[in-house]
């Protein structure tokens, strides 16, 4: 459903990535794990359209996408929760969810969605009222997500999700990015450095170092490799999955 083909991306002279080749199933969970500037940030930008590839080919269903800019990239059902989560940190909660939705004609059944994303956190319900920049981490996550969801995607680009959050709220989200997954059968590209975390949402994963993939398979197959466990799972990790 989303391809990308042998993807080039550059900032300036900096050769970021180099030469991707992936690709999400309709209704999969794909994992990027890799450490600090392996690429796999600037791989979601290139997807997205924030940064333009210098070769290669991304193709969504049978639309090539490459050379399309953000909006009309939004447009064709990519929504992307970017690192960091960049809300509209002096709107409500309400108004970012209902800026979620700019890019929709079917105006008339935000309210519906925005209902539906409240059923799925509670939380933005509660706060509805309040200045999205005053929200817990955990809160701000939660609204980056449902404010992504809010374009009705058919992919959701996911980067960090669990950046900087504390174990408990990182588990809630993980059990909503689930939900959102097994609910609407929403496809996900999924970026993780807390490797254990992704491997076990995920179906299937990539591990990218220094802008290439240097590793695919199914999560279980990831779990099982030697390379993943020391490089990075960590010790412990057979008291957690065995
Ligand atoms: N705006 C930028 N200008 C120049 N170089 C950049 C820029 N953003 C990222 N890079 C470089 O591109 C490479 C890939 O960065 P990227 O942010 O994609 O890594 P990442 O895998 O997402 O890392 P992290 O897990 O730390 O977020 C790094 O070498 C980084 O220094
Ligand atoms: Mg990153």
């Amino acid at each position: 459903m989303l391809r990308l083909s042998n993807i080039h991306t550059y900032y300036g002279n900096i050769h970021a990535v180099k030469g991707v080749s992936i690709h999400v199933n309709p209704g999969e969970i794909v994992a990027l794990i890799g450490g600090n500037g392996a690429g796999k940030s600037t791989i979601l930008r290139t997807i997205s359209g924030i940064l333009k590839p210098a070769s290669g080919t991304i193709h969504f269903g049978s639309d090539d996408i490459t050379s399309l800019g953000p909006e009309s990239i939004l447009r064709t059902g990519i929504g992307h929760v970017p690192e960091g989560r960049r809300l509209f940190k002096g709107l409500t909660v309400r108004d970012n969810l209902i800026l979620g939705a700019y890019s929709r004609r079917d105006r008339d059944r935000i309210d519906d969605d925005i209902d539906a994303m409240e059923r799925l956190f509670p939380i933005l319900k509660k706060r509805k009222g309040q200045i999205a920049g005053t929200l817990s981490g955990g809160e701000q996550q939660m609204l980056a997500m449902a404010r992504a969801m809010m374009a009705r995607p058919g992919v959701l680009l996911l980067d960090e999700p669990s950046m900087g959050l504390a174990p408990i709220i990182t588990a809630q989200i993980y059990a909503q990015i689930k939900a959102l997954n097994l609910g609407e059968g929403l496809s996900m590209l999924l970026v993780e450095q807390n490797a254990r975390l992704a491997l076990n949402l995920a179906h299937r994963g990539y591990v990218v170092e220094t802008g290439r993939i240097v590793m695919e398979g199914t999560t279980g197959e990831l779990r099982e490799s030697n390379e993943i466990q020391r490089a990075y799972l960590g010790k412990g990790y057979r008291e957690v999955w065995e």
